[in-house]
């Protein structure tokens, strides 16, 4: 052995080749952490030291290559500051140059996933061979930043502008034949063969049949192309980079801008250029956000790991009741991930649409190659419907999804309970009423859960498992563990009406409706919301949801929380909707909606909604931006921190997270307890009493008034 280190070792295999192979101790995956860099720097000057070094292979001892930097590193790093991070990042790269400067062939073994700086480790390589079972890419930006260990140098270098612009700024994983195309890479072999194929390229090149020293030789210098050809490369891409990246997330634009700096330097000016735009990019909000968020989804994911580890029982087949939106889309998602189950509904013709709905769902997918027909029909063979429960004992979760009326759910309760197997678990999907009230009346409350699905369910990432009083561990256990095969992200949460998420959407949607009832524009609030981040603004979303649904579960929560939710006025939604305007549903809601050519709904204003609601509404007010944003911001955060403090959502992760996933919160901004962090909640605490004259949904929860007055953070 040339080298032993704790994640990185150095072999002599003959002939003056050297495997160095990563195989991070005590871990199931290579990072490169600040630990690791150092060990890859001491193994490579180890190599150097050796001698009749002639080539060298880079293997990985794990099912992966290097699945990138280790982000749990990110916070602290990036918190010391725009100049320490830029000094950080150049002493790695001092590190990976070392490495590229070694005076012989070097190739990149990629047995597995190759992401960020573990592919700009194997840039810094000669040569990458790579696995058929490998996939590589630049996921930074999804962080809010952009790779910082030389791939904005050497990658342009490399595969050319034009493409380096299109990894870097999308961010997307690549194939290995996406991979081979670009150049990204310069083999592709089996996995069985991959070690032979490294060395054989390495023989090669130490034998002098390939011109590696041609090929460093251009890593080092500045991008081939002329002024003119690098100026219209550049201007097209940050036009179209710009347009797709929006104002909101800077990381794409701020790699373009230092690429294009770079572009005619040699490799070290050029790598002190990307460290000083990387640092730019590391500081700003948005990267301490979405960083923060891909911790946040690792700690509900763990959670929901342990919660799954404790449930000893196999769901083998489930069923539902209700083939209605939410029914058929649960069918189509346990039938794709696997788990056969039993469609029932009390009318043939919601069977039959329901069973359509997967259709065209698996059609889709077939048409765009990501499924056999086969494996088409498979699934849909997994989905049983029947207008009876003639098989309901063979039933391991029966998930109901019928109308939203506690009446309707607790007599199908009743008779369920009768007919299936002791140790069957019932899960409702109701959107908002009390699971410990559902479960009065039941036999075995024990096996009575919420289990609340988001529309539509085969694109929402959440599960809300909802633990009610009685609730038991196990039905819990095996709730998440259902949840997870079916593809989702489980968040489990006590019980109160509307549960977490639901819960604080509405006062959201309370702000915005007296907003408009003190005369601000539906279509402003809208624009001003959907500038700060939201997908759509809440007109529109209440426009998707379903208008009549919304009034229905405003008026569960309103009985739930009536200090707060019970409105003293009367709000447009009810005055649409008492004029049949359901929404997109019916295609009138605030908007008005017409299929476009691809026959998706299109919405345009609609002057008649202003007439509609010209009784309820003040006279026109304009209202600032900021201000509409903190009328609707500020109840939903509240109801945020009290949901906390009730410990209805266990921690502020699960809380941001399930917002993200369940409703679309701007990723960009974190979440709402990351939104409070970023503000700083004793400036939160001033917005929210500025607003105290609106009623209770304003005052700002005690936890919120404490962490102000002891300048506490949600988050470190
Ligand atoms: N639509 C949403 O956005 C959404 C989101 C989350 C949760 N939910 C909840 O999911 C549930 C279903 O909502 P939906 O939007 O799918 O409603 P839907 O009206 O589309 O479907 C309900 C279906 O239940 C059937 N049904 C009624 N009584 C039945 C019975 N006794 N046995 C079997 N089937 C019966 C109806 O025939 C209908 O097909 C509700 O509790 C709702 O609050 C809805």
């Amino acid at each position: 052995m040339l080298y032993t280190g704790p994640a990185f070792s150095a072999a002599a295999l003959g002939d003056g080749i050297v495997e160095l192979k990563f195989d991070l101790t005590g871990d199931s995956v290579n990072k490169l952490n600040a630990a690791a860099l150092r060990d890859f720097d001491a193994a490579t000057q180890a190599i150097a030291k050796a001698p009749d070094v002639k080539g060298v292979i880079v293997t990985s001892g794990k099912p992966v290559f290097i699945v990138g930097a280790d982000v749990t590193e990110f916070t602290g790093m990036f918190a010391a500051g725009e100049e320490a991070v830029a000094k950080n990042v150049l002493e790695v790269n001092r590190m990976l140059c070392r490495f590229e400067d070694l005076p012989f062939p070097t190739v990149a073994a990629i047995n597995g996933v190759c992401l960020g700086g573990g592919m700009e480790l194997a840039l810094a390589c000669d040569y990458r061979v790579m696995s058929t079972a490998a996939s590589v890419g630049f996921p930074e930006v999804k962080l809010g930043i952009f790779p910082g260990f030389g791939g904005t140098v050497r990658m342009p270098r490399i595969v050319g502008v034009d493409n380096a612009v299109e990894w870097i700024a999308t961010g997307a994983d690549k194939k290995p034949d996406a991979a081979l195309k670009d150049g990204a890479v310069d083999a592709i072999v089996a996995p069985e063969q991959l070690r032979d194929a490294a060395l054989a390229l390495v023989k090669q090149a130490i034998a002098g049949k390939l011109d590696w020293k041609g090929k460093r030789a251009e890593k080092l210098a500045p991008i081939k192309l002329n002024a003119i050809e690098q100026m219209m490369a550049f201007t097209s891409s940050m036009a179209v980079v710009g347009g797709q990246a929006g104002p909101n997330y800077p990381a794409p634009m701020l790699a373009l801008k230092n690429m294009q700096e770079a572009a005619t330097k040699g490799r070290d000016e050029a790598l002190a250029i990307e460290a000083k735009y990387f640092a730019k990019a590391a500081v700003t909000p948005q990267a301490t956000a979405l960083v923060g968020l891909f911790l946040a989804d690792q700690v509900v994911k763990k959670t929901a790991g342990s919660w799954s580890k404790k449930s000893a029982k196999e769901i083998k087949q489930a069923a539902v009741l209700g083939a209605g939106i939410m029914g058929g889309g649960i069918a189509y998602q346990s039938a794709v991930k696997g788990t056969p189950i039993i469609m029932k509904d009390i009318r043939p013709e919601a069977l039959d649409l329901g069973l359509n709905e997967a259709g065209k769902l698996l059609s889709k997918q077939v048409e765009k190659g990501k499924m056999k027909s086969e494996a088409m029909s498979a699934t849909l063979a997994r989905i049983r419907p029947t207008l009876n429960y003639g098989d309901f004992k063979e039933v391991d979760i029966i998930i109901e999804a019928v109308v939203e009326s506690a009446k309707v759910k607790k007599a199908v309760f009743a008779e369920v309970e009768g007919l299936v197997r002791d140790d069957t678990i019932i899960a409702s999907n109701t959107s908002t009423i009390s699971i410990s009230y559902l479960a009065e009346g039941l036999k075995r409350p024990q096996n009575f859960v919420g289990m609340h699905f988001f529309n539509p369910v085969h694109m929402m990432p959440l599960v809300e498992v909802i633990r009610g009083r009685q609730s038991s561990d196990e039905a819990v256990a095996a709730t998440v563990k259902l949840s997870q095969k079916m593809g989702k992200t489980p968040v489990v949460v006590n019980d109160c009406p509307g549960f977490f998420v639901n819960r604080v959407l509405f006062p959201y949607f309370a702000g915005f409706h007296m907003l408009l009832r003190d005369g601000a524009d539906f279509m402003a609030v809208d624009k001003a919301m959907e500038r700060f981040g939201w997908p759509m603004g809440p007109a529109y979303l209440m426009d998707v949801v379903g208008m009549d649904t919304a009034v229905h579960a405003a008026g569960v929560m309103a009985e739930g929380f009536p200090d707060r939710m019970k409105p003293d006025f009367e709000n447009t939604t009810t005055v649409l909707v008492e004029h049949k305007r359901y929404g997109q549903k019916n295609g009138k809601g605030y908007y008005t909606y017409a299929p476009d050519k691809k026959g998706k709904p299109k919405k345009a204003p609609d002057p008649e909604t202003y007439e509609l609601i010209k009784g309820v509404v003040g006279a026109r007010k304009e209202f600032a931006p900021e201000e509409i944003v903190a009328r609707c911001m500020v109840p939903m955060v509240n109801e945020v921190v009290r949901c906390l403090e009730e410990k209805i959502v266990a921690s502020p992760y699960e809380a941001d997270m399930s917002l993200i996933y369940g409703i679309g919160f701007p990723p960009f901004r974190g979440g709402a307890c990351r939104y409070v962090d970023q503000m700083g909640a004793a400036t939160f605490v001033a917005l929210a009493d500025r607003y105290a004259s609106l009623g209770k949904l304003y005052d700002a929860p005690k936890l919120l008034r404490d962490m102000a007055s002891g300048g506490r953070k949600f988050f470190g």
